[in-house]
């Protein structure tokens, strides 16, 4: 079997998966995710039944990536959507995006319909402005199988094409239930690319509406992974994941300390119910100021 790259990706299509490590004498195939990364549950096997045999395998701690053996393998093609403004200069361009997929275990709306209705809701309200320069929204394809389609647009873009983006900011996860206020924490010092900036707005606006805020890992753990990889500066907000609410944070934002930001998080329930529409549309507001901005000027963004 094997696995596809770029905005590729291979899912099993038969019933059966197994998971292996490389430690014991069963050959590797290929790999896919990490136990941390929640993935390896969507491939043909419950998260319940992944759960203590991945526990079992970080335990050994004599492998670092999970593979699936004795498992049919279908490649799959899979599409980014992309779409700019008309109007503003092409050379400098604002880009957001959320992605578009959600896991196999469920239909993804705060993960991240949230973060793509923004989108579409922000695309629509701009046709009524005049931009200085270009916007250009993007809805990632396969974020959940490894981020492969924002990996593949910041890595295959042409130098030239490259230079013309001069921000992208990444929206993914923007209601969750049990929310908190999350700014990547995007630093000049960590990425030499002008993402302190972007942070920066972000912090300003939340002050100015007098609400809390927290900066979180900028990590690598959604779309915007590529783009700084290909050096162009990046952040972004979210609302967590599967993290845990501290006692802090439950006077912060309220919700509730000891539960997950998410609770439904990677699983059947992150349905329709599963979006808190006050974190959804006060971020939204957020995404919206920070299109404005960059859609107005870059003056003191670094070039
Ligand atoms: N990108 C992760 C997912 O789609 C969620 C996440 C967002 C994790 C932001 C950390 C920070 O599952
Ligand atoms: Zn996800
Ligand atoms: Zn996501
Ligand atoms: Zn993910």
């Amino acid at each position: 079997c094997s696995f596809g790259t770029k905005s590729e990706f291979a899912g099993l299509a038969g019933a059966i998966a197994a998971i292996v490590y490389n430690n014991e004498e069963g050959e590797v195939h290929g790999t896919l995710g990490t136990p941390s990364d929640n993935h390896v549950a969507t491939f043909g096997i419950s998260d319940a039944e992944a759960a203590p045999i991945i526990k079992k395998l970080e335990k050994s701690k004599t492998v670092d990536a999970i593979a699936y053996i004795d498992a049919e393998v279908k490649t799959t093609m899979t599409d980014n959507i992309v779409a700019q403004t008309t109007e503003g200069d092409p050379n400098n361009c604002v880009m957001l995006g959320g992605h578009s997929d959600s896991v196999p275990a469920g239909p993804g709306i705060n993960d991240d319909g949230s973060g793509s209705m923004t989108l579409l809701e922000i695309a629509t309200q701009l046709t009524k402005f005049s931009v200085n320069n270009c916007v250009r929204f993007a809805w990632w394809a396969a974020e959940e199988e490894g981020l492969l389609g924002s990996d593949y647009y910041a890595s295959t873009l042409p130098e030239e094409e490259n230079q013309k983006i001069r921000l992208f900011m990444d929206y993914d996860m923007l209601g969750s239930p049990n929310f908190a206020y999350q700014i990547y924490n995007a630093t000049n010092e960590a990425n030499p690319t002008g993402s302190q900036e972007l942070r920066d707005l972000y912090v300003d606006w939340y002050e100015s509406q007098g609400l809390n805020y927290s900066f979180i890992p900028f990590d690598g753990r959604s779309d915007y992974d590529g783009f700084i990889r290909a050096g162009i500066p990046a952040g972004g907000i979210a609302t967590g994941a599967e993290g845990v609410k501290t006692k802090d944070e439950e006077k912060m934002y309220g919700g509730k300390a000891g539960d997950w930001y998410d609770p439904c998080y990677h699983q059947l329930c992150d349905d329709v119910s599963n979006v808190n529409m006050t974190a959804w549309e006060l971020n939204s507001k957020l995404v919206a100021h920070s299109v404005a901005t960059y859609a107005v000027s870059f003056k003191g963004f670094p070039k």
